[in-house]
């Protein structure tokens, strides 16, 4: 049995709960935020790793970045290559696992946005992915990752919820796993009548211990923040973002 995130099905059925129209509506104000706090600007070429359907990865092209999208579920890059074929913009989308995908000294900025992280049993995969992006940004290249911090978990934590999403209620239920290394999600979808129930479980890290392997695999100056605004990561923060440079001249 394949792990869940290897299954194309999973992605297929809960595509409508992962990327609902609030969230697509809310990528402008994160692609906004993104380009203040890299200080990047057009032209910029970005690699949005785990792409999925590209809802930064159209957003950034539409603002005249250069975007190539990686991701490895062909149903998410076939909606992503049909829009950006509608609205006449330039952006490869290419199909491939995060663990292999490596393009040398190819990009100025990489970007891995929420929660694309952590998926793996061995966190030698984990090691690898970064690896592999450090080698594919520019020298003095930007690595930015948005997770959920295992502090602000630790902080917000609730057991079981439920909510209403597009006429699906989706149930959910979480434990912590192996010493705080791990959460165990158990997602359940009710959708006319009929559930759906997937098991979840992927590594958390603290902004430690995530900073930590990333300076392992060559990164430097590395910042957290709370938020994609470049608030503090303190005892207020909603996600866990990372900037990373690669190249030591950066401060
Ligand atoms: C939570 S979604 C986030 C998608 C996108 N970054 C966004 O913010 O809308 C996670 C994405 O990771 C992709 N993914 C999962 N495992 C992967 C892997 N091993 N290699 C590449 N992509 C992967 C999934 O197909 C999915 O599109």
């Amino acid at each position: 049995m394949k792990a869940w995130h290897e299954q194309d099905n999973f992605w297929a059925k809960w595509a409508p709960i992962l990327f609902p129209k609030q969230r697509w509506e809310n990528t402008q104000e994160e692609v906004i935020n993104i380009v203040s706090l890299l200080k990047i600007d057009p032209g910029t070429s970005i690699l949005d790793l785990c792409c999925g359907p590209g809802r930064h990865s159209l957003e950034l092209a539409r603002r005249g970045f250069s975007l190539t999208g990686v991701d490895r579920t062909k149903s998410y890059l076939e909606k992503a290559r049909k829009q950006a074929e509608i609205e006449g913009l330039k952006v490869e989308f290419i199909q491939e696992d995060m663990r292999s995908f490596c393009k040398p000294n190819t990009f100025d900025v990489v970007i891995n946005l929420f929660t694309s992280f952590g998926y793996f049993e061995d966190i030698k995969d984990d090691k690898r992915v970064i690896t592999n992006l450090y080698r594919s940004l520019k020298n003095k290249g930007i690595f930015l990752i948005d997770i959920m911090g295992k502090e602000v978990l630790a902080r917000v934590f609730c057991e079981r919820n439920w909510q209403e999403v597009d006429n699906n209620i989706v149930l959910e239920e979480r434990k912590i796993s192996k010493n705080w290394s791990w959460i165990d999600n158990r997602w359940i979808m009710i959708k006319n009548g009929k559930k759906e129930e997937y098991k979840i479980s992927h590594r958390i890290y603290s902004a430690v211990e995530l900073t930590a392997l990333l300076n392992e695999c060559g990164f430097s100056s590395i910042s957290a923040y709370g938020d994609l605004t470049g608030e503090p990561y303190d005892h207020t923060a909603k996600r866990l973002i990372l900037v990373a440079h690669k190249g030591k001249d950066k401060t």
